[in-house]
């Protein structure tokens, strides 16, 4: 994993990861940072370190009097310089989880190269801490093992998509970082020009327009690893700014892209997460209908079942009005079943109900199934024959709970969603030595705003509608799919593309349908329309976020620890201190008044 440095320099002639009893009687210079200092009696110990592993280094003061001197006034995290032999540890003392654990090295030269303050945490060992501090210190977090590890993880799982990716003709295109901005629904970082007062560049939330260009220009395979910026609220699964690896191809259909990255994903899979059970080979597609339907998300974590029944048909005339209203305004009602729920406490059921409103559910009713019957909020309102298929459809057996959630689809299938994804969790059901990818497709063209009425591209205004749902971009819009894709591990999106529109009037009535007036498109858009014209040739593609892939590859919770220098949860770079006040020259220059 450590990756070799396998040349001398001025410093050192080895690092302190690779001594092993092979080098026994050689001299050999050493360079790093001191990790931990034992004093034994008349000898002193260091394990010097550097990013390829540890070497336990000695002074006696029989070898060099000076160097064992210097070496008591040494602390932790000084850099040194050291010259000495390798010799074998004595019988019994050998280390076997230490890569140089057979050796030590007895200093006969030290040289101090810099002298180090107390860290404000440990090195040698990674112990829980506030992220504020190791944010702020991320150059010494950085030391820690577990991130360098990260680090490299990153390098080299990048490399290897570069790699694939030029073995299948993919060239890498760089596209600019300042431009007009591209649509991917969040709000735009600017930056204000000097030259033009009141006008301004936008950072790109993705390379999508300009690799559409690219293949109108012909490059009929690009791909990028490409910096994206997008002004949203922070979670631990994104960032302010962060890392696709962006692919584009013409003359394909949507299984041609599917194919290459679930090949490229396997690859990677295999090296780099070899003991991952996988737990789907190929990738099970699944409509985004049926993944709501059945797991309540568009990103299901499939390692476990635990589906959702629709009960609409059973409780249309029951005598609950929540639930025969629901349907009535062509809502649905859906059942989730929980094996071994019974057992929850009160408080439990109550927080899941807290839980599911958060998720807009307005209730939370159950079922739970006892010894001494099932106990309900809402059985007083059923008759025994509804409960009784409900049962029956659900397949509850005692110890279990049903769950329930009336409400518009996709509010009563995400909130049953997220009780899954939490009993789940409850229950370890979410293995963590399995890889379930899968591919979730034919999303819906647009959604509406529940509150503004607002409606918008689920993916992106450029994503194709499926042919067969072309003509309810006339009628019912909000019933066409499209031809766009997600890739999911272990219920996180992953990647997320789309077949494109590549015709100019297709490409106009979409702008209408999202109430882009011709003049906005014209103005926003003008530059897509036009090259429309020049003959663009079919073309799609995908944007997997690099950031989640290694995060998911490392076992992390979150993409702070797999990005070398995040931003915190409040999109402040700790330690640069960005974002910050500037020299009202500058502001000026900028063309920009400060209004508060
Ligand atoms: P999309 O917006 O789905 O698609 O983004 C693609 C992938 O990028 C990752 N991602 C993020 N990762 C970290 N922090 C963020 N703020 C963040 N936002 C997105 C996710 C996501 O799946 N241009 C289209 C792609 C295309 O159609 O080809 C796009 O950007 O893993
Ligand atoms: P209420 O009639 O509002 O007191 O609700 C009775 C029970 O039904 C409570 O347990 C609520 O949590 C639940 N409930 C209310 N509205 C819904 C809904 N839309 N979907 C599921 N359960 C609900």
């Amino acid at each position: 994993m450590n990756g070799h440095f396998n040349h001398k320099t001025m410093y050192r002639t080895h690092n302190c990861g690779e001594l092993t009893a092979q080098h026994k009687g050689q001299t050999i210079t050493l360079a790093g940072w001191v990790n931990r200092r034992r004093d034994h009696g008349g000898l002193i110990f260091i394990d010097l370190r550097d990013r390829y592993g540890l070497t336990q280094i000695v002074f006696d003061p029989e070898v060099n009097k000076e160097g064992w001197k210097a070496a008591e006034d040494v602390r932790p995290e000084y850099v040194l310089k050291v010259t000495g032999e390798v010799r074998l540890r004595p019988e019994g003392q050998s280390n076997s989880t230490l890569a140089t654990g057979e050796i030590e090295v007895y200093i006969s030269t030290v040289e101090v190269l810099n002298e180090a303050k107390t860290p404000p945490f440990e090195i040698d060992q990674e112990k829980a801490m506030n992220e504020e501090l190791r944010l702020k210190y991320r150059y010494l977090d950085l030391r820690h093992k577990r991130l360098q590890n990260n680090m490299i993880l990153r390098h080299r799982m990048v490399k290897a998509v570069r790699d694939f990716m030029d073995e299948h003709g993919f060239l890498e295109i760089e596209t600019p970082i300042l431009i007009k901005g591209t649509p991917e629904g969040s709000r735009e970082y600017l930056v204000p020009s000097r030259i033009y007062p009141g006008k301004f560049y936008v950072l790109p939330q993705s390379p999508q327009q300009l690799k559409q260009l690219l293949m109108i220009a012909g490059f009929d395979q690009y791909f990028q690893i490409a910096r994206c910026f997008r002004d949203e609220d922070q979670r631990g699964d994104r960032q302010p700014e962060f890392t696709q690896m962006d692919l584009e191809m013409s003359f394909v259909a949507e299984k041609d892209v599917m194919g290459i990255n679930e090949k490229l994903l396997m690859e990677l899979t295999q090296k780099f997460a070899p003991d991952k059970k996988l737990l789907t080979t190929p990738f099970p597609i699944l409509s985004w209908q049926e993944a709501m339907e059945r797991y309540g998300s568009d990103k299901p974590d499939i390692r476990f079942s635990m589906e959702i029944t629709d009960i609409g048909d059973i409780v249309k005339e029951s005598g609950f009005k929540v639930f025969t209203d629901t349907i009535a305004k062509g809502g649905v009602v859906k059942a989730l079943k929980v094996e071994g729920a019974a057992g929850f406490p009160r408080s439990e059921l109550d927080k899941l109900e807290e839980l599911a409103k958060t998720y807009g559910a307005k209730g939370l009713a159950y079922f739970v199934y006892n010894a001494a019957g099932i106990k309900s909020p809402i059985l007083k309102f059923l008759d025994e024959k509804t409960v009784t298929a409900i049962t029956e459809k659900t397949g509850a057996k005692l110890g279990d709970v049903v769950f329930f959630a009336a409400d518009d689809f996709v509010t009563a299938c995400n909130v049953l969603g997220q009780v899954r994804l939490y009993c789940a969790d409850k229950f370890e059901l979410r293995d963590p030595n399995v890889f379930a990818y899968l591919w979730v497709n034919e999303f819906p063209m647009f959604e509406k705003n529940k509150e503004t009425g607002e409606i918008s591209a689920m993916h992106h205004p450029f994503t194709r509608p499926m042919d067969e749902d072309r003509e309810l971009l006339d009628t019912e819009p909000e019933k066409a799919r499209s031809v766009a894709y997600d890739v999911i591990l272990n219920g996180n999106e992953l990647g997320g593309g789309s077949m494109r529109i590549h015709e100019h009037d297709l490409q106009k009535k979409i702008f209408g349908i999202l109430k882009i007036t011709p003049e906005q498109a014209e103005a926003r858009f003008g530059h897509m329309l036009e090259a429309f014209k020049y003959g663009a040739p079919p073309h799609g593609g995908i944007a997997w976020g690099v950031d989640r892939l290694v995060m998911l590859f490392a076992g992390e919770p979150n993409i702070r620890e797999v990005i070398a220098f995040p931003k915190d949860q409040k999109a402040k770079d700790l330690v640069l201190g960005a974002p910050s006040e500037m020299p009202e020259k500058e502001i000026k220059e900028a063309n920009i008044q400060i209004l508060n």
